[in-house]
């Protein structure tokens, strides 16, 4: 299924205006403040119940509005028509499909998208969290069942860190340590699953993700590229939990689980043969490069997986690529319908290749 219109209106600087899209490639081309990184937020709301920038529902209202359409028309493998709409207020949001009302979750089971965000540029040096929302993303598109357990988990973690605030009194601990054993082992054992699966397709590009599990010692006993099963990872935090107890008392928080996991990108630099630690050693231009192919093999992966392929939308890119850097990024676009920005044409995207969006 691809993404043929789209109809905004009250949303963010859009008042009323119609797009139209190509099965392939799509650019987007406009000045800076022209809309487009909000053309592309309003594409990912639509699909995945959320802004990307993770902001309240009024923020996304034209200013001065009170509810906001958002209207799409996709075109399905048959060449049939369906229509996804979503009527924003400051109070929630309302979406149907093709004049029914649905819910997030099986509105998944039809269509989602991926972004990348000029601050998805920080994931190999920024802050853990921004590395866990990655995994996080992938297996909530991939698996409803992990989005339901990640939500259970935050609310589990939230409880136990009140509790240890007040003290830590024995007889609740039980409760709230085999709560978290239990969802945090789930949540680290498909963890490890999906850096396997990415693992195989980085594997092209010479790219390797090391997962960095809370408790570290979890990555020295399991290999590193196999199975990791549910109960053994589950016993070990158990017997580390309880290493830990009094600590966790002393500093009222707690100190392992999947909340303090990381990952490292391990690749090729210049002639070097072995794989170097990208978050140390790469430039930013190799980073950047590192970080998009990791998109792919998480868009490829998914694509793999799901009965259709995820929409790519790709923010401001291009912006300080060198030449070789954005041929390279070319060669690696999936032949499915993306949308992308620029400011400028950018010189290795010919544009014949592309269908051309003037704002
Ligand atoms: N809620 C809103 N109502 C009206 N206008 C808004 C709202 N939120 C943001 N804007 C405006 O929308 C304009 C376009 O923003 P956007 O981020 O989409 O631009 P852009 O084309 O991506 O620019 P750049 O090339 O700098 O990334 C900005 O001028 C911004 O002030
Ligand atoms: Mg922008």
């Amino acid at each position: 299924m691809w993404l043929e219109k789209l109809r905004l209106q009250n949303f963010r600087n859009w008042q009323e205006k119609d797009f139209s899209f190509h099965q392939g490639w799509n650019l987007i081309l406009g000045p800076n403040g022209s809309g487009k990184s909000n053309l592309l937020e309003a594409i990912y709301l639509l699909a995945q119940g959320r802004s990307p920038r993770q902001i309240r529902n009024s923020s996304l209202l034209r200013y001065q509005t009170s509810v906001a359409y958002l209207n799409a028309w996709f075109k399905n493998n048959q060449g049939a028509q369906q229509q996804l709409s979503l009527e924003l207020r400051r109070g929630g949001k309302k979406y149907t499909w093709n004049q029914k009302t649905i819910t997030l979750p099986a509105l998944a089971r039809h269509w989602g998208a991926l972004i990348f965000l000029p601050r998805h540029l920080f994931l190999l040096h920024g802050p853990p969290q921004l590395r866990r929302e990655f995994f996080d993303e992938t297996m909530s598109i991939y698996s409803p069942l992990y989005r339901q357990k990640l939500s259970a988990y935050n609310h589990v973690l939230r409880q136990r860190n009140a509790w240890l605030k007040k003290g830590g009194r024995e007889k609740e601990g039980q409760f709230w340590n085999e709560k978290l054993i239990e969802l945090g082992a789930f949540l680290i054992c498909q963890r490890q699953f999906l850096r396997q699966k990415l693992n195989q397709i980085l594997a092209s590009w010479n790219l390797k993700l090391e997962y960095c599990p809370s408790p570290r010692f979890l990555s020295q006993i399991f290999p590193p590229e196999g199975n990791w099963h549910l109960d053994e990872v589950a016993s070990h935090l158990r017997e580390k939990l309880h290493l830990l107890q009094e600590k966790e008392k002393l500093l009222q928080q707690t100190l392992i689980g999947p909340q303090r996991d990381d990952f490292v990108l391990w690749g090729p630099l210049g002639k070097e043969k072995e794989l170097k630690n990208l978050t140390l050693f790469a430039s930013r231009g190799q980073q950047r490069l590192a970080i998009i192919r990791l998109k792919l093999a998480q868009l490829n992966w998914l694509r793999a997986e799901l009965s259709f392929a995820p929409l790519l939308l790709l923010d401001d890119l291009f912006s300080e690529l060198d030449p070789a850097h954005q041929q390279a990024l070319v060669n690696s676009f999936p032949r499915q319908q993306l949308i992308m920005t620029a400011v400028q044409l950018p010189p290795h995207l010919s544009p014949s290749a592309v269908n051309i969006i003037k704002l």
